[in-house]
């Protein structure tokens, strides 16, 4: 059986591949084939100043959404409320977790500082619509991804990080109220390191064509 987290480098573009290549702009497809996310802790500046915040939310913004109904919100956290901002995770935790030891807090606080600019992704579905939950979560989704593309468009990198603060109501009540849910922690810069690959899955797991047996 083949092992799905093998690899994927005989299908792939990015064999042999040097780590300077990756998101590469030189053209649509290249960079559909090169794109990597960048890791939050190794994000520096430049990042994306509040214009281009808005360009790039507004890019995202051309997103599949069945019903028109836009269940995606986002909201900029400034550098200077990232303190604000560990100090509200923090509380949250030690309420859920009240033994919780010094580096798991320190982790909070490193994850409520990293990268030079931080979105908070809200999933915000409309209940009284007849479109189904699922799909304005998976519009949402896209939404996230959307935005990674455009900021990496924009020449910066992207990350999308959970972790426990994106499931703790109290963390989102910071950000707003039921029925809306942290789809994620969108953190944008600039690199310190060379981005590298990381493993994908063979293209034969993912990809087969449909056997259709008479009578199922
Ligand atoms: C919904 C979601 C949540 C994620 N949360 C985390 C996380 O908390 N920590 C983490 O290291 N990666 C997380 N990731 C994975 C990274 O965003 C990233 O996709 C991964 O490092 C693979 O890199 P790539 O985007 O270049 O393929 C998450 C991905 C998704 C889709």
């Amino acid at each position: 059986m083949l092992n799905p987290l093998a690899i994927a480098l005989p299908h792939s573009k990015v064999a042999g591949m040097s780590e300077s290549q990756f998101n590469d702009m030189s053209s649509l497809s290249a960079y559909f084939s090169t794109r990597r996310s960048g890791r939050p802790r190794n994000m520096i500046s430049p990042g994306p100043s509040d214009a281009q915040i808005e360009q790039l939310v507004a890019t995202a913004m051309r997103t599949p959404d069945h019903g028109k109904l836009a269940p995606w919100r986002v909201i900029s956290v400034a550098s200077d409320q990232r303190d604000q901002l560990a100090d509200g995770v923090k509380s949250a935790y030690l309420k859920e977790k009240p033994d919780a030891g010094r580096l798991e807090l320190e982790g909070l606080d490193a994850m409520a500082h990293e990268a030079p600019a931080l979105l908070i992704l809200l999933s915000v579905p409309v209940e009284s619509s007849k479109i189904p939950l699922w799909e304005q979560e998976l519009s949402c989704g896209a939404f996230a991804m959307n935005l990674l593309h455009a900021a990496h468009a924009m020449g910066f990198v992207g990350g999308w990080i959970t972790g426990w603060p994106a499931y703790s109501a109290d963390v989102r009540n910071l950000f707003a109220a039921a029925p809306a849910k942290i789809a994620g922690f969108i953190y944008l810069g600039s690199s310190n390191t060379p981005l590298q690959e990381r493993p994908r899955p063979e293209l034969s797991s993912v990809l087969s064509k449909w056997v259709h047996e008479a009578g199922h």
